[in-house]
């Protein structure tokens, strides 16, 4: 039975099984040391020349090199002080190998994997992204980030939520960024979009009685990378009915104080209640919608989380028209619906839009929705939307609102740019199991790449030389 190197600190005395990769090896005069490593840590295992019995593990042993996958029986022995390393939690114990089988062999990695990795270029990280993800730091985020996902389902669960799933294949909306796009093969020049975020579904969920919805969902958005922006990303998507607000407020507000409290516990959070200021004051303060508030920048456990909000509905486009700030399905503060309905003080009127910011980065952001197509109709006609237009881009969702449409509201936390933050890392593609480069490639697949002929003819698609 194989034994998790973690527990070998706690079995001094006894015989194990290990499997896992040759971290490092280094020989000291006839002493052959093995640091093993597998998804529970590293410990030191120990092969001696046996002079008169079987001496074929140590022979094997000297023709390791690293990364190769091994198994390997030996006895756990108490090292004595003066060589314990308190640094790993096995430092007290190490292996006396006594069998060992080579399970795989590797060829020398492009780059050292017992670093954190800043050293190495990202092209090469990223083409051997499967060897990247085995040095520790990166273990590290990947496991924290399931972690922290764990403990928003079971928030959210514990509140009376339900996770539902809503396609990847959708439709082409204006929404705000540049769609990616699907061609059809059974409707030749028609284009399934994928969804910029589940919006439009997750409030069509609430005209169907859902009332508290949650997803871990991915969203697609055909916008130039940044270390903040990634082509798809994960938002914790909500929306929940009958509510106002400040109830969406509280909520998220509540859930990430508990995630900090609990997963990271280290960290501190700057101001309890989150203190909230108005688009406007943001600006004039601190010249950003995004404001960095922390009292000292050089803190990596400080955590400044501050809401923005009051944001202008509509700002002028460059050719003079209207266009929306943020998504033009929010609602007005209430107090605004008389100038909106009468199309008056365009540009005074405020959305109910709130967004939550950390460190001077965006981390959500959301909106009370409007629940009458009227409401929603006149934004699109503020945007200089005709009547078929609007139809044509939105025609599911006017319709669905004149059923009995629930009062509803939401928000969307960045699930990689919090875990990037929490991590302390400097940017998302860090804390992405397989993100796309700076330039919006996956070079490990090599996406994107040609498809065969046969492909296109069957999507309805001709190639134009550029
Ligand atoms: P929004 O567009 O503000 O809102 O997105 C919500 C949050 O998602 C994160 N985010 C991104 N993270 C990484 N890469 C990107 N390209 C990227 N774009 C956005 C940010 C942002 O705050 N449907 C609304 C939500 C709602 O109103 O409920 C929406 O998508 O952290």
């Amino acid at each position: 039975m194989r034994t998790l190197i973690a527990e070998t600190a706690g079995k001094a005395g006894e015989t194990v099984v290990l499997k896992g990769w040759v971290h490092t090896r280094r020989d000291h005069g006839k002493l052959i040391f093995i640091d093993l490593r597998d998804r529970s840590g590293i410990v030191q295992l120990v092969f001696f020349p046996n002079k008169e019995g079987d001496n074929s593990a140590y022979e094997l042993a000297g023709s390791l090199r690293s990364e190769w996958v091994i198994e390997v029986e030996g006895k756990i022995s108490k090292r004595p002080d003066s060589m314990v390393n308190a640094d790993i939690l096995t430092g007290g114990v190490e292996i006396q190998a006594e069998k060992l089988v080579v399970l795989s062999e590797s060829n020398t990695p492009p780059f050292p994997l017992d670093t954190d990795g800043r050293e190495i270029g990202e092209e090469t990280r990223m083409t051997y992204r499967y060897l990247d993800l085995r040095r520790e730091r990166l273990t590290n985020n990947i496991r924290n980030r399931s972690k922290i996902i764990k403990f928003f389902r079971d928030f959210l669960m514990g509140l009376d939520f339900i996770e539902i799933e809503t396609p990847s294949l959708s439709k082409s909306t204006p929404e705000g960024a540049r769609d990616y796009l699907i061609p059809s093969r059974l409707y030749p020049g028609s284009f399934y979009a994928l969804p910029q975020s589940p919006q439009q579904y997750k409030q069509l969920l609430m005209v169907a009685g859902m009332e508290r919805y949650f997803q871990i969902a991915r969203c697609f958005r055909d916008e130039d990378t940044r270390g903040d922006r990634q082509p798809e990303f994960t938002q914790l998507d909500i929306e929940m009915s009958f509510v106002e607000r400040e109830d969406v407020m509280d909520l998220v507000e509540e859930m990430l104080i508990k995630l900090v409290s609990t997963q990271y516990p280290e960290k501190r959070i700057q101001q309890v209640p989150f203190p909230r200021m108005s688009y406007k004051e943001a600006m004039d303060k601190y010249g950003s919608d995004r404001p960095d508030i922390r009292e000292d920048k050089n803190d990596p456990n400080l955590l400044a989380f501050c809401w923005v909000i009051d944001f202008p509905f509509f700002e002028k486009t460059e050719e003079g028209g209207w266009t929306f700030t943020h998504n033009p399905f929010s609602a007005p503060k209430p107090e605004f619906m008389g100038d909106l309905m009468e199309k008056r003080n365009i540009g005074e009127i405020l959305t109910t839009q709130y967004d939550i910011v950390l460190n001077g980065f965006e981390v959500g952001g959301g909106s009370i929705r409007n629940h009458k197509s009227e409401a929603l109709k006149k934004v699109l006609d503020i945007m200089g939307f005709t009547e078929e237009r609007i139809m044509a881009n939105f025609g599911h969702m006017v319709e669905a609102l004149d059923f009995g449409a629930p009062p509803h509201g939401g928000i969307a936390p960045g699930v990689d740019r919090l875990v990037m933050i929490l991590q302390n890392e400097p940017n998302i593609r860090e804390v992405i199991a397989f993100p796309k480069t700076g330039d919006g490639r996956d070079l490990m697949m090599k996406a994107p790449s040609e498809v065969s002929p046969e492909q296109l003819k069957e999507l309805h698609v001709k190639i134009v030389d550029k």
